[in-house]
This record gives structure tokens, C-alpha cells and sequence, in this order.
């Protein structure tokens, strides 16, 4: 395990596995998901959603992970030798490259962003002068391509280093920094005129709204927002050390990442409410509205350049994570030094993004497939970051739940805790709650 590398210290894992939850997912995807699909009707789905499935995938992720001291490919091979287990640790390989390939993208946006801020573009602007900018500049083709490439070369660059001094170090401080400046942001929207509008969509739910697609994007949005069904926790999880708490580690992470997201919400929604715009406009809406709310706030220019520069850092926390699993995989399965798998790789999914950076406005053809309707970007996080999560994460649940057994989990999971005390609750989410209801959500749309 040593040659692996593992966690330099106790809090290593947290932060480190933290650093992988926090990002995009939380104050990008979060808020404009929940608009997509109705606001507190969704943040309700999503907050069971958290507790019942994710937050026992999650443990049991990161149990396999330490169990076996190995990438996800490795992990299913240790304990079930024979037979096709290992496919879904090969599509968690994918998914990791294939995430990463638009993720990177979104964050290229932050980079672009912070840009702006510095040089004080988003001072004084109106919300049509912020939705004229931002179509702007993600449908610049050369400028998007660029800031995807320089992104992903940052992450390369990271994880070629190895995992603790590479990881770790970027997840300590910046964190809690990020969270003061989140409060600013909630103190300045929630006093806006016409917030109330926004708290209202967001907090209280309508339940005719509720659909199979309402659940599955809830779903499928905290498996995203922890990291989940692709083995990124296996992942980290194998650099834990015995003594590590399991269930109150997971649940720490669980909680964190959870609050920021939350926090998000409350950020954006009285804010879209105030200024008019629609809550429903996608992958945009975030991008839209902060400008706006940082051009009221004294000092904007100085809090929004801040704000963008930790935003980077928290994605670049995440797309380490993404990018780990697949240099894992190549490091353990196929002998490959890391430097060669981080390059190796870092180019596949540059490949791969190319099509998600012109397809913001860019190439026509990439942003309105034919066939399907939507755009490369919206279709490659349906398919890999909802989708694929989903079954990764309903083939975690039956496999650890029946193959490895439960039971046994419970053993690895007990090592370093006093005393488990949500043991059987976890049980019976792992065996039954989680697949059933992953499963029922896939038939209901199937039938
Ligand atoms: N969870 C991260 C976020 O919210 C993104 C991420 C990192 C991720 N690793 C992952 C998503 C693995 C799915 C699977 O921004």
C-alpha cells in the first residue's frame, strides 16, 4: 500500500475526500438542476435522496476502497475474482475520463471568470448585460478549447505529483475561506428586493410537480455531488488507513458537501427572483446571476475575484479526484508509471472535451445534435453524469451488499469506530433501499 502512496495525515482522508465533493456539483449543477426541475420539490427529493441512498453508497465505497486497497478495477477483482464484476469498475475507469472531459469545461468557465472579475468587467452591470456576456463568451470556440486545455493541464500537472503531497495540500485552507465568502454572497442576495419570490421556489414544495424525472435528476445529483458510482471513493478510500472512522468521516463529508450546496441555492434563487430572470435556464443560470449580485456588493470586484479563484481551486480539488481513478487503475492493473498514465490520459480526455467546449454555442452541430435535440455538453452529462453514476452506483449497492456481503462490510466498516451505530439502517439501505429505488426509478421510465 506504502508504494501507492496513502493519506500524509488523520484528516487527510476528509479534507482530501471533501475536496472531491465540494465543486461544481454544489454551486453550478445543484442550483440549476433544482431550477430545471421546480426548486423545493427537487431540494426535498434531494435531501432523501442524500440520507437514505447516497450517504450508505458512499460508506460503502469508501469500506471497499480500504478493504482492498485498490482502484475500483482491482477492488471487484479482489473480492470476486471470476465473473463480470470488474465491468462496472471498467465503466467507473470511463465515466471518471468521461466527466472530466465536460467538467473541465465548466471549470475553464470559473478560470474565464475570474478573469473578468479582476479586470473589473462585471462592474455596474445589468442581468441582460451578464446573460449577453456569458453567451458570449462560452460560444468563442478558440477561448473555450484554451481554457478547457489549460484547466486540464493543471490537473495533470497535480495529480503527476502523486496523492499527498499533491491532493491534500490543495484542500486544507481554501475551504473555509471559500465558505465566508458564500455567506457574503447569501447576505446580499437574501436582502435583495423581491428575494422572497426566490425563497419561496425554493423552499416551498409543489407536489404536483413530482415525476420519475424529478427523482432521477435528485438521484443522480447527489450521487454526482459526493463523488459516487464510479468508484472515485473506492479510489480514495484505498489510501485510508485502519484507524481511520469510517461512518463519521462519510458522514462529515456527507454533511459539508451537502451545506454548501444548499447554501448555493439560497444564494442564487432570491437573487434570479430579484432581477427577473428564470430559474429554468440551465447550465448558465449560476454564471448569469453572480456577476450581477457582486456588482452590488462594495468591494465586488475585489469579493468576486476571490470567489472565482477559490471556485477554480474547489474544481480543481474535484477533477483531481475524476482524473485519479483511471491513473489508479493504469498504475495498478497495467504497471504504467503515473506520469505516463496522467499524460496518457490527460490527452483522451482533452479529445473528449473538445466536442463539450464547442458545443456551448461554438460549432452549431455540437450544440443542437441531431436526433437527440440537446447539445453534446447537456447529452454527456446526462448520459455519464447522471446515467452511468446511477447503475455505478445500483452495482456498488447489490455487490457490496450480497457479494462482498454486508456483513463483512459492517467488519471492515467497524475498524476504527467506537461503535456503529447506524449499522442496521445501513444494511438495510444497501441491501434493499438503494437498489430497489434505483431500480424502480430506471423501470419506470423503461415501462
Ligand atoms: N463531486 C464533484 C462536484 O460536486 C465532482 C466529482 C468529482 C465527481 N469526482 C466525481 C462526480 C466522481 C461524479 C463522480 O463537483
Amino acid at each position: 500500500m506504502n508504494s501507492r502512496g496513502s493519506w500524509g495525515s488523520k484528516v487527510g482522508f476528509i479534507l482530501a475526500a471533501s475536496g472531491s465533493a465540494v465543486g461544481l456539483g454544489n454551486i453550478w449543477r445543484f442550483p440549476y438542476t433544482a431550477g430545471k426541475n421546480g426548486g423545493a420539490l427537487f431540494v426535498l427529493i434531494y435531501l432523501i435522496a442524500v440520507v437514505i441512498i447516497a450517504f450508505p453508497v458512499l460508506l460503502a465505497e469508501v469500506s471497499l476502497g480500504r478493504h482492498t486497497g485498490k482502484n475500483p478495477v482491482g477492488a471487484f477483482k479482489a473480492i470476486a475474482p471470476k465473473g463480470m464484476w470488474k465491468l462496472i469498475g471498467y465503466l467507473g475507469v470511463i465515466t471518471g475520463i468521461m466527466i472530466l472531459s465536460y467538467y473541465a469545461v465548466v471549470a475553464g468557465w470559473t478560470v474565464g471568470y475570474l478573469f473578468k472579475s479582476i479586470t473589473g468587467k462585471f462592474q455596474n452591470i445589468t442581468n441582460q448585460i451578464a446573460e449577453s456576456n456569458f453567451s458570449e463568451f462560452i460560444s468563442s470556440s478558440f477561448l473555450q478549447v484554451i481554457l478547457l486545455a489549460v484547466f486540464l493541464f493543471l490537473t495533470v500537472y497535480i495529480v503527476s505529483k502523486g496523492i499527498a503531497s499533491g491532493i491534500e495540500k490543495f484542500s486544507k485552507i481554501l475551504m473555509p475561506l471559500l465558505l465566508a465568502i458564500l455567506f457574503l454572497l447569501l447576505i446580499r442576495s437574501l436582502t435583495l428586493e423581491g428575494a422572497m419570490k426566490g425563497l419561496e421556489f425554493y423552499l416551498k414544495p409543489d407536489f404536483s410537480k413530482l415525476s420519475p424525472k424529478v427523482i432521477l435528476d435528485a438521484m443522480g445529483q447527489a450521487f454526482f455531488s459526493l463523488s459516487l458510482g464510479m468508484g472515485t471513493m473506492i479510489t480514495y478510500g484505498s489510501y485510508v488507513s485502519k484507524s481511520e472512522d469510517l461512518p463519521s468521516s462519510s458522514a462529515w463529508i456527507a454533511f459539508f458537501d451537502t451545506f454548501i450546496a444548499i447554501i448555493a441555492g439560497f444564494i442564487i434563487f432570491p437573487a434570479i427572483f430579484s432581477q427577473g430572470m428564470n430559474p429554468a435556464g440551465g447550465p448558465g443560470l449560476v454564471f448569469n446571476i453572480l456577476p450581477v449580485i457582486f456588482s452590488k456588493i462594495p468591494g465586488g470586484i475585489m469579493f468576486g475575484s476571490l470567489f472565482f479563484a477559490l471556485l477554480s481551486i474547489a474544481a480543481l480539488t474535484s477533477t483531481i479526484s475524476l482524473l485519479e481513478v483511471p491513473v489508479a487503475f493504469l498504475i495498478d492493473e497495467k504497471r504504467w508509471s503515473r506520469k505516463k498514465s496522467v499524460i496518457v490520459v490527460g490527452l483522451i480526455t482533452f479529445i473528449f472535451g473538445v466536442p463539450s467546449a464547442l458545443s456551448t454555442g461554438g460549432v452549431k452541430f455540437f450544440s443542437k445534435l441531431p436526433i437527440v435535440g440537446k447539445s453534446f455538453f447537456d447529452l454527456w452529462d446526462f448520459l455519464w453524469g447522471n446515467l452511468s453514476l446511477s447503475i455505478g452506483a445500483f452495482f456498488i449497492a447489490i455487490f457490496v451488499g450480497y457479494v462482498w456481503k454486508a456483513s463483512k462490510a459492517l467488519i471492515e466498516i467497524s475498524h476504527g469506530t467506537e461503535k456503529f451505530r447506524f449499522a442496521s439502517f445501513w444494511m438495510i439501505s444497501i441491501k434493499f433501499i438503494s437498489p430497489v429505488i434505483i431500480l424502480l426509478i430506471f423501470l419506470s421510465f423503461i415501462l
